[in-house]
């Protein structure tokens, strides 16, 4: 059994961390930390914890890691990347689920993020937390940057065709809708009820911070720099991501050779789950899940490949990947405490 800290309990991708690590056989919830909350109970901010978890909330420390072997950080970024060097020096790992870590270039970090990395150093070292393309790496990391929400949806989508001439790795297009859940818990104008009710609105077009992430990924796998088209839109639905990716073919392809090619790709992927022709994925069909849905469809008139992927943004996309991740860094069954299943038909 090894303890972790879950630092940013009250937030979104923090509670969804106690549920998960409260049914996992193999990981103890030592400490749960906050900013607003602190000296509060868990129960009081999260009443649904009432009887089940109670600790109280303490603010974060790096001292905090000397009796745990992984802390969790559910935290706005910024917030704790000079902290990490004193846990990392504790001998505690650590599970970043902000994009603190996640840029391995500190200028291209700076740049879209507009803010001074005050651990550069770490950047080189920390490794990005997608298993599906770095579970080896994974396994023996300190510091694993968990991956953005829409980042997993869209590369686990379009890494398969990275290193294919069938395709135009220059036409990358990525349409996604997210819920709400995905701006956090924190009060926001553009997430209130009845800003977000309703209504679907495009935002951030060219200028979402995820753009790098997804091209750094994408750059990588392809063995080149590639720019993608990022346009992401917030719907009235609390949670999920669908991503629909838009590639150009060279040449004729059926919908069966690609997902053939697909399936060689993710095979023996447990949380990989390719639809059969003619089916699509659909957010409420993986919600409180750790699987990614992907189908795939061909466009012969304009000879466009369609990829599509669907997500729970604090699942998938955040806080069961981080399990996933701490699972393959513990040497734990990689799908441990994972196993929840989504019961929409
Ligand atoms: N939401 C998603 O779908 C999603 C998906 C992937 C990655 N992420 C990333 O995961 C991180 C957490 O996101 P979230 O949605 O869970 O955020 P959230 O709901 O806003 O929660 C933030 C948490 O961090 C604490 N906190 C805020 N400022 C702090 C500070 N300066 N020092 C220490 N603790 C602080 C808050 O404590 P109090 O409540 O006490 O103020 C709260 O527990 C973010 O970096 C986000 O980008 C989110």
């Amino acid at each position: 059994m090894i303890k972790a800290c879950v630092a940013g309990a009250t937030g979104y991708t923090g509670l969804e961390l106690i549920r998960l690590l409260l049914q996992h056989p193999n990981i103890q919830i030592k400490h749960v930390t906050a900013d607003s909350n602190k000296g509060k109970r868990l129960s009081e901010v999260c009443p649904s914890l009432t009887g089940v978890f109670d600790q109280e909330l303490v603010a974060l420390e790096p001292g905090l890691a000397s009796d745990c072997d992984v802390v969790f950080l559910a935290l706005p970024h910024t917030a704790s990347m000079d902290k990490v060097p004193e846990m990392l020096q504790a001998g505690c790992r650590v599970i970043d689920l902000s994009a603190d870590f996640r840029l391995h270039e500190q200028e291209v970090y700076e740049t879209w993020y507009q803010t001074k990395h005050q651990s550069p150093e770490l950047l080189e070292q920390a490794v990005y937390g997608l298993p599906e393309l770095h579970r080896e790496k994974i396994k023996t990391a300190k510091l694993v940057a968990n991956p953005g929400c829409y980042p997993t949806g869209a590369i686990l989508g379009l890494a398969p065709l990275m290193q294919c001439d069938w395709v135009h790795l220059d036409s990358v297009i990525i349409d996604s809708k997210s819920g709400v859940s995905g701006a956090g818990r924190k009060l926001n104008t553009g997430t209130q009820f009845c800003e977000a009710n309703e209504g679907v609105s495009a935002y951030g077009l060219t200028t979402h911070r995820h753009t790098p992430e997804i091209e750094q990924e994408l750059s990588g796998l392809a063995g080149k720099n590639l720019s993608v088209v990022f346009s992401p839109h917030l719907m009235p639905m609390t949670r999920g991501i669908l991503s629909t990716l838009y590639i150009s073919l060279t040449k004729e392809m059926s919908v069966e050779a690609v997902l053939s090619h697909f399936q060689n790709f993710y095979r023996d992927e447990p949380f990989i789950r390719l639809l059969p022709p003619g089916q699509y994925p659909a957010t409420q069909r993986v919600v409180r899940s750790n699987f990614c849905d992907l189908g795939v469809a061909v466009d012969k008139r304009t000879n466009r490949l369609i990829i599509a992927t669907a997500i729970d943004n604090l699942m998938k996309g955040a806080s069961s990947q981080a399990v996933q991740n701490c699972n393959l860094m513990f040497d734990f069954p990689e799908t441990e405490g994972l196993e929840g299943v989504p019961v929409f038909p």
